[in-house]
């Protein structure tokens, strides 16, 4: 690329010139952000996606989010600007193992997290994303027994939430995994008047320091609305900070550390997620490419799943 290129002048053009609508999840570098004409959490960027009448959606995320704009949206073009962005909870639920788990338990109704891939959605009953679980579980019959798949930390915590007893897949997100216990307790020390926020996907021993537990858009509109506070300890991807400073210009964000596999502290990104330049955006929107593709088979069984979740979180 053209180092004195205007990438973000071009990335308009080009939106205008084929039609195109940029999605961006809250995660994405500020820049990709900035450029896109919709910002959301998993649900709102499905729903956003279903209702689109652009030609091409460019999907800023990842490869699990894209594929689900492109399962809604079969007949539309959706790029992802790196396809390597994939995530570690859809990594860790294979679809041989989760069709093995649902053939020898048929008696088991599968909800799924939206981190997952097109296949295993194939193989679900209903698919939910973290702001809408509670009200999907909440509306299953009481005797019917629940495998929840594939992210045992959000699980568990919706188990509280719903009292009701789920069989957890046994998956984790390396982001909210790892934040640092340590690192945040000192945080709080220097900060003790800050609220501390997480994302469901943390740990329960995380989520116990936690004032308030959301979706990231829960967590944008709380800290939106948060009267009694100026100070946020922020325990999700640090990609959401940009929009919370846009919302509430005049409080003070922190982010938490990660300790790594040489247990050194480090940043908190997901690595998947920042995958996405503003660079490869360019460069997807002139190529038209990388490009979302399923078989016709996955998709048709896959939207199924999705639209039930639709439906049930209306
Ligand atoms: P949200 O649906 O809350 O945006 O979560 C998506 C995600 O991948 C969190 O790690
Ligand atoms: Fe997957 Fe975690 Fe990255 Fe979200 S933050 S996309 S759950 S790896």
């Amino acid at each position: 690329i053209d180092p004195y290129l205007d990438l973000e002048q071009e990335i308009i053009r080009l939106k205008a010139q084929k039609n195109a609508i940029i999605l961006a999840h809250y995660y994405q570098y500020s820049e990709i952000q900035d450029i896109a004409d919709f910002i959301g959490d998993s649900l709102e960027l499905s729903k956003k996606a279903a209702m689109t009448s652009a030609d091409i959606i460019v999907f800023c995320g990842v490869k699990f989010m894209a594929e689900a704009a492109y399962i809604l949206n079969p007949d539309k073009k959706v790029l992802l600007p790196d396809i390597k962005a994939g995530c570690s909870l859809e990594e860790s639920c294979t679809a041989e193992e989760f069709r093995k788990f649902r053939e020898e338990n048929p008696e088991y109704i599968a909800i799924t997290y939206i981190n997952c891939s097109a296949a295993v959605k194939a193989l679900s009953d209903v698919i939910v994303t973290s702001s809408s679980a509670e009200k999907i579980i909440n509306s299953i019959a009481e005797d019917r027994p629940i495998l929840f798949a594939p992210d045992k930390h959000l699980g568990n915590f919706l188990i509280k939430k719903t009292n009701r007893p789920m069989k957890l897949w046994n998956g984790s997100c390396i982001v909210h995994e790892n934040f640092s216990e340590r690192e945040l307790i000192k945080i709080q020390a220097s900060n003790p008047t800050a609220q501390i926020i997480a994302h469901p996907e943390c740990p329960a021993g995380l989520l116990r320091y936690a004032d308030y537990v959301g979706s990231t858009s829960a967590l944008l509109k709380y800290v939106e609305t948060c009267n009694n506070s100026k100070e946020f300890i922020v325990l999700t991807e640090p990609g959401i900070i940009h929009q919370m400073q846009i919302k509430r210009p005049d409080s003070e964000f922190h982010e938490v550390p990660s300790i790594n596999q040489a247990g050194c502290s480090s940043c908190s990104n997901c690595p998947h997620m920042k995958l996405n330049t503003l660079e490869k955006l360019y460069l997807c929107m002139v190529n038209e490419s990388p490009e979302i593709k399923l078989p016709d088979e996955i998709t048709i069984k896959a939207r199924l799943s999705l639209e039930r979740m639709l439906e049930l979180s209306k």
